[in-house]
């Protein structure tokens, strides 16, 4: 184990502070780990590059990602990232938002917003927004998807990848997760200020009709054997 992860591990063992404003707490929280924080979650964030390729925006498009972070998902874009007219990061976390700056220096149609995901606009309605392990971390979830849903075109796409636990009675076609899953993994990401709930799925899925949805598991760094439910999911709005 690296000394990098060692440190990373200790912040996440320490969990999130409990006093404060949610962005005061997510600043205390991902600070100490802002430089660090990509190459660790590389091995815990599944399933990003997936939600990217399915999103496939075209040239002109105008993309906005919500609880963007250090924008490590832009890059998933590869060469295609210069085609898009805009494209738009929008997170509550300055430390994390100083790694997105770095990062994307010196590219004319990528801005970098600090904002509530809950309340900012942009200012004309844009082709695709997506969260990526984000709406787990926005207490006001529900809050998130409708202010996303309502920056979209007609026909404009949303995406979400995240953890999940699923209901104990799951509609069918969908997984059931055991008893046990249901119960360790909310708390075990709680303590990080994680919200694994089966009301964003439900949510998502009521308010876009014509979507996909992937259901998998994922290793997780320093848990062998365990493995945590997340999922891909993409609607279109009518
Ligand atoms: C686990 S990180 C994911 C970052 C990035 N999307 C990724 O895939 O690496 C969750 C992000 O959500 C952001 N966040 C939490 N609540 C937010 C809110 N209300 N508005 C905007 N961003 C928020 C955090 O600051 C953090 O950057």
């Amino acid at each position: 184990m690296s000394a990098s992860d060692v440190r990373i591990l200790m912040q996440m063992l320490r969990g999130q502070s409990r006093s404060g404003t949610h962005a005061e707490r997510l600043q205390a929280f991902y600070a100490p780990q802002a430089a660090r924080y990509d190459a660790f979650r590389e091995r815990l964030l599944q399933g990003r590059r997936e939600l990217i390729e399915q999103l496939a925006p075209g040239p002109g498009a105008d993309v906005i990602e919500l609880g963007g972070g250090t924008g490590r998902n832009l890059a998933f874009f590869g060469q295609r990232l210069a085609t898009f007219g805009s494209v738009t990061l929008v997170d509550l976390c300055p430390a994390l938002l100083e790694q997105a700056r770095k990062r994307l220096e010196g590219m004319s149609n990528v801005r970098v917003v600090e904002a509530d995901a809950t309340t900012w606009q942009p200012g004309d309605p844009v082709d695709c927004v997506y969260f990526s392990y984000s709406l787990t971390m926005i207490p006001d979830w529900r809050e998130a998807i409708d202010n996303a849903l309502a920056m979209l075109k007609p026909g404009g796409l949303l995406g979400v990848v995240d953890f999940y636990v699923s209901d104990a009675d799951p509609e069918p076609g969908l997984v059931r997760h055991g008893k046990l899953s249901r119960a360790f993994w909310p708390r075990w990401f709680g303590h990080d200020g994680v919200r694994l709930n089966p009301e964003h799925l439900r949510h998502l899925r009521t308010a876009l009709p014509d979507h996909s949805l992937r259901e998998q598991r994922a290793n997780v760094p320093y848990l062998p054997g365990l493995r945590v439910p997340y999922y891909v999911f993409v609607g279109r709005v009518g």
